[in-house]
């Protein structure tokens, strides 16, 4: 189980690893296939829901504590935002920002990211604005030709860091700090640890959309791989694992049955699940712990009034 979320885009489906995850004792799908066009709509829509916290606790944390996160990462740094999308949360840090060097908006959807790019610099004339377009999970360089800069700062808001596996996490942020270089700082979304039911609301909505939200990959299997899922055959089931610490989303087969995915049948009893998304919840010194062994050291952690959701700086450990 891996994944991150990426911004919109039409990518071709792995149908190696849909196989290999379908075909796995535990039969699994990979998050990223849920960020399809009508999928990246959905969560749009999740993140308004009343029951889902994260996105309004984060805005709430990002306005409020704007200036001092901005403070600690001092004057002439280059922001380097992973995962950018369409930078909505990007202001929330520049307009407090002394003097930025450049902003780096890496993201993996082409348009995207131009369109977002050009009107950042359009709403900052100042600012030097370099987008780079890749996949920002895999190994990546920034351009050589960037302005001098006192350091480099990573932005990844969002808490998409707790849809990777904890190892894979840690992957992800020891590379982050080899991007960023010794002097480097990484501002970071971090969901907390909090009251089970609040979490099984918040994936479990009244309206259903994260039911469909879950549900799209199926729609995807069958619409781009010419799979023949019938959408009646499973059902949303999302819960919060305590050992694990992460919510895990399923969808769960309402019958025994065949599914044919390309040229291969699979089997499904009833009761089996696909495991679709694992979405971690850390305490504030699990979160350091895993960081210190990506090489950082949390400086600071802001939080929202009610305690959900954290946003957090690190440096170079
Ligand atoms: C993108 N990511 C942080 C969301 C989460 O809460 O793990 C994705 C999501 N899945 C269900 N609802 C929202």
């Amino acid at each position: 189980m891996n994944g991150y979320k990426p911004s919109p885009v039409t990518q071709t489906i792995p149908v190696d690893e849909v196989l290999r995850g379908l075909r796995s004792p535990q039969k699994e799908l990979p998050c990223k296939l849920f960020y399809d066009h009508t999928g990246s709509e959905l969560f749009e829509q999740i993140t308004a829901l009343d029951e889902y916290y994260p996105t309004r606790a984060e805005l709430r944390i990002l306005r409020e504590f704007g200036a001092d996160i901005a403070a600690r990462l001092g004057p002439a740094c280059l922001l380097v935002e992973y995962g950018s999308g369409s930078s909505t949360k990007t202001p929330l840090l520049l307009d407090h920002l002394d003097r930025p060097a450049a902003y780096v908006p890496i993201d993996i959807s082409r348009d995207l990211l131009e369109a977002s790019a050009a009107d950042l610099a359009r709403s900052y004339p100042e600012l030097v604005v370099t987008p780079v377009c890749a996949d920002y999970t895999a190994r990546l360089e920034l351009p050589v030709d960037l302005p001098p800069h006192a350091r480099r700062v990573a932005y990844y808001p969002g808490s998409t860091i707790g849809n990777f596996v904890p190892e894979d996490a840690r992957r992800f942020m020891a590379r982050i700090a080899d991007v960023c270089g010794p002097d480097g700082g990484l501002v970071i979304g971090v969901d907390l640890k909090k009251d089970p039911l609040m979490l099984h609301r918040a994936y479990n909505d009244a309206l259903g959309v994260t039911a469909a939200f879950n549900m799209n990959i199926l729609v995807r299997l069958n619409r781009e791989l010419g799979a023949n899922f019938a959408l009646d055959g499973f059902r949303h089931y999302a819960f919060y694992n305590p050992v694990f610490a992460r919510v895990e989303m399923h969808l769960v087969s309402l019958a025994d049955q065949v599914v044919r995915v390309r040229d291969v049948d699979i089997r499904f009893e009833r009761g089996e699940s696909i495991w679709t998304e694992a979405s971690y919840k850390y305490a504030p010194a699990e979160f350091a712990a895993l960081a210190a062994r990506a090489g950082w050291r949390v400086e600071q952690v802001w939080t929202d009034d009610r305690g959900l959701f954290s946003v957090q700086y690190l440096t170079r450990a």
